[in-house]
């Protein structure tokens, strides 16, 4: 492990935190947070911190060029044992494909871990302990150089906020078809984890939400025929009894869940299907019946079923939720993540002891 400073506030912060009753999702504040900089060409030892405001310069180029990458995981407790973290390798190597894209110096993997490890254990009982609930994490790297030049910083910090969360979207959800704005181009950034993706959803989700939807189901930049993605999840749908998810297009985010989907679905003998998937078809298949249901994952939403597809026309196609595909795999899921699953894929991470304090 690399080496961490310990600030000797945290102590006082953790005896200082109550856990409110209610959670909702990236609301309330975990008392604190990890740090490390990067200067003259290496990132220096780390620091936890209690959890308080940045001071950041005003001409640092993450708030001017939006020089900033993220990631989100979660760690778990239920029924009060050890903490542990669910494929945290995988957001350790995203976080570098971000970085490249974004041209940030790559995270080694022992600053990654010690991080998301140590926030974890120092928050061990803030970790909420009913099903669904976790400490959300959010790693991110934002450049922090003092120059207005369009160029990439020489100076970064990489920092883990966490949150007891319960999901982002709990029940069925209201999905409207984006068919004009596009949420990023291929050969842009809609495959990697920036905060700009975000920043050019939120026109769509006003339009969404005006119309009485829950979410955005962007639509491929190129052609506006093809599902991508919901802003912060993957698309699946059950069509003909088999599992169809839109093959990575080069501007969809490859999601850790979407992945380890596609994985149980093999255990389970399910067909798997990573195509392209036009919208129109889609619909088509709804009418027909033989898509009888569409879901949406995602590290914070786990697996939220859809509940309704719709159009700015004012079309809706009404669908099945949840549907039987759908639970079967957030149960699935979930009892992996949650210790009640056997393990047999070894995606459960425990905590190493040297992170508790
Ligand atoms: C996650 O699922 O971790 C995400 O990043 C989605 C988020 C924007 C809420």
């Amino acid at each position: 492990m690399s080496s961490i400073r310990i600030d000797p506030a945290i102590e006082s912060a953790i005896a200082g935190f109550e856990m409110p009753e209610h959670l909702g999702f990236g609301v309330v504040m975990a008392p604190v947070m990890y740090r490390c900089d990067y200067q003259d060409g290496r990132w220096w030892d780390g620091q936890l911190l209690p959890y308080g405001a940045l001071q950041i310069d005003p001409a640092a180029k993450v708030l001017h060029y939006a020089q900033e990458i993220f990631e989100g995981l979660k760690a778990y407790r239920v029924g009060g044992g050890d903490v542990t973290l669910f494929r945290p390798e995988m957001n350790w190597e995203r976080m570098n494909i971000s970085a490249q894209r974004l041209c940030m110096p790559e995270i080694p993997r022992d600053i990654f871990m010690q991080a998301v490890q140590t926030v974890s254990a120092y928050c061990q009982d803030f970790i909420p302990g009913n099903s669904g609930q976790s400490l959300y994490l959010r790693p991110f790297v934002i450049g922090t150089q003092a120059d207005l030049s369009v160029a990439a910083a020489n100076t970064y910090s990489f920092l883990v906020i966490a949150s007891p969360s319960e999901v982002y979207h709990s029940g069925n959800m209201r999905v409207f078809i984006e068919r004009n704005d596009s949420r990023a181009a291929v050969g842009g950034t809609g495959a990697v984890k920036v905060g700009g993706n975000y920043a050019a959803s939120l026109q769509s989700l006003r339009t969404t939400r005006a119309q009485g939807y829950d979410q955005t189901l962007w639509l491929h930049p190129a052609d506006h025929r093809h599902i991508e993605e919901l802003s912060g999840m993957n698309f699946f749908a059950v069509i003909d009894g088999e599992l169809h998810t839109p093959a990575l297009s080069g501007s969809i985010l490859p999601g850790v869940t979407r992945d380890s989907l596609l994985r149980l679905a093999g255990v389970n003998n399910m067909a798997v299907r990573q195509r392209p998937m036009a919208i129109d078809e889609l619909l088509q298949a709804l009418q027909s019946g033989s898509c009888s249901e569409a879901f949406a994952c995602g590290t914070a939403t786990i697996i939220s079923a859809i509940s309704a597809l719709g159009e700015a026309s004012g079309e809706c196609y009404e669908i099945p939720a949840p549907g039987p595909v759908a639970q079967r795999l957030r149960t699935q899921l979930l009892d992996i993540q949650e210790g009640r699953g056997a393990d047999d894929f070894g995606w459960v991470r425990p905590i190493d002891a040297s992170c508790y304090p």
